[in-house]
């Protein structure tokens, strides 16, 4: 059919162009009619997208009152036709006609991107296992012989953040034991990077190659007490012995040349001292000699009479003398003695027994043959007089060396006197 110029196609002028919506009263009057609808267009978007068709009218323009306008015919929205296109989502995400809701580990609009982590990295001396890094991957890390795991986890995961679980390792030599660096028998133990020496007695220091050892000391004397009757006597000690363990030289000093000695009564202290040059330790035995004369009886306090003694060193002698209460003396032709002594002995001199004075002197027709001596009232008003007068007398006796020697103790307050 040959349709002649009069009919024109009329595109559509604008998407948007019309308010009203319907066919125009000029449709017949301007014998329009619609075209086939064309193609639809490329959808918008690769899911949940909209895609649009458009069609054309005929119309005769050579009629009175029919413009060459789509609007004559229909409105324009009229030459539109939508639809919707791609009504899915990506990697199984569930599609609600306008937007996607992604499985977890994917995102995107569609769904399209999978979290991925990327390569966590490899480590030196150990191997990454494991070659997919995206979400929920798991990825291990190994050592090889002699090298530990540290400072990280084996395993890591990929998490939704796109980020690794965990810190990357590092593979510590752990072999360093293999060298033997532990010294002296000690026992070496691996360490990441490192080792440990525990070391066996004696030596110390990282490599277990100092040595601590002190010279050991056997055998030395416990601290001797002896009495004697003699004023000096041979002491004999046995020799402490020195040994090292770890075998260095020793050298050894004493205070006396041999294991015997003479000594006069008194403390002495016997050292023994010990020293390895190797290390400059030192170990020592002290011990101590106590040499006294034999201890005395105790002496009698005489009846009506003071016994007056030195309260000082009496392990070294005890000298005494004694003084009858007032109008009191002893038997005539006993002999009134200027002292009783106990010395090195043991037993006193000149007699072990002090004379009571028996003897009342007011009773007596003459005091001729009687040794009236020093008296006293009264045991406790006269009782520094008598500790002074022993001080004066001691100290111009044939014992006056008991006062020489131990002068801070020969004093009146160091002078016993019991009645
Ligand atoms: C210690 O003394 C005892 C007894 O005299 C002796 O048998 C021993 O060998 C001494 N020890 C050392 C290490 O000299
Ligand atoms: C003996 O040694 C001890 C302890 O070191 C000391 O207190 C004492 O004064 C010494 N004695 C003598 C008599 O040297
Ligand atoms: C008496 O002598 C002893 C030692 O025998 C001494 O310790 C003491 O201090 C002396 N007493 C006085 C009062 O000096």
């Amino acid at each position: 059919m040959q349709r002649s110029s009069p009919w024109l196609l009329l595109f559509l002028l604008s998407l948007f162009g019309s308010s009203e919506c319907g066919i125009s009263s000029q449709w017949d009057q301007c014998g329009c009619r619609w075209e086939e609808w064309e193609a639809w267009g490329t959808c918008d978007s690769e899911c949940n997208g909209e895609r649009r068709r458009s069609r054309k009218v005929w119309m005769y323009t050579n009629m009175p009152g029919c413009v060459f306008d789509f609007n004559t015919c229909a409105t324009n929205d009229m030459g539109w036709d939508y639809s919707r296109c791609n009504a899915f989502c990506h990697n199984g995400g569930t599609s609600n006609s306008y937007s996607c809701s992604c499985v977890t580990g994917f995102y995107g609009d569609c769904c399209g991107f999978q979290v991925n982590c990327g390569n966590p990295g490899s480590i030196t001396n150990g191997n990454l296992n494991g070659g997919t890094y995206t979400y929920g991957s798991t990825v291990t890390y190994t050592c090889k012989t002699g090298y530990l795991l540290v400072d990280g986890l084996s395993s890591r995961k990929c998490e939704l953040n796109a980020i690794w679980s965990g810190t990357k390792p590092r593979c510590a030599y752990y072999n360093s034991c293999s060298s033997g660096p532990c010294k002296n028998g000690a026992t070496c133990t691996n360490i990441p990077d490192d080792y440990q020496c525990a070391c066996t007695n004696g030596w110390s220091g990282k490599n277990c190659d100092v040595d601590i050892q002190p010279p050991v000391l056997t055998n030395c004397s416990s601290d001797k007490y002896i009495t004697t009757s003699k004023l000096t006597d041979l002491v004999e000690w046995q020799i402490p012995s020195f040994t090292d363990p770890h075998n260095f030289p020793i050298d050894v000093t004493a205070n006396y040349l041999s294991n015997e000695f003479t000594f006069p009564w008194g403390d002495f202290n016997v050292s023994y001292s010990a020293v390895k040059p190797s290390n400059g330790l030192r170990t020592n035995c002290l011990f101590g000699i106590s040499l006294r004369p034999n201890p005395c009886p105790p002496i009698n306090v005489p009846a009506n009479g003071a016994l007056i003694c030195n309260n000082w060193r009496t392990d070294y002698g005890q000298f005494c003398t004694f003084f009858c209460k007032d109008s009191y003396t002893v038997p005539r032709g006993v002999i009134l003695d200027d002292f009783y002594v106990c010395g090195a002995s043991g037993s006193w001199t000149p007699t072990n027994t002090i004379p009571d004075c028996s003897v009342m002197v007011t009773n007596l027709q003459s005091t001729a043959g009687y040794n009236i001596g020093p008296t006293y009232s009264s045991c406790s008003d006269n009782r520094r007089e008598m500790q002074e007068f022993y001080i004066e007398k001691l100290s111009q006796s044939d014992f006056s060396y008991f006062c020489e020697k131990f002068q801070g103790e020969c004093i009146p307050e160091n002078v016993s006197v019991q009645c």
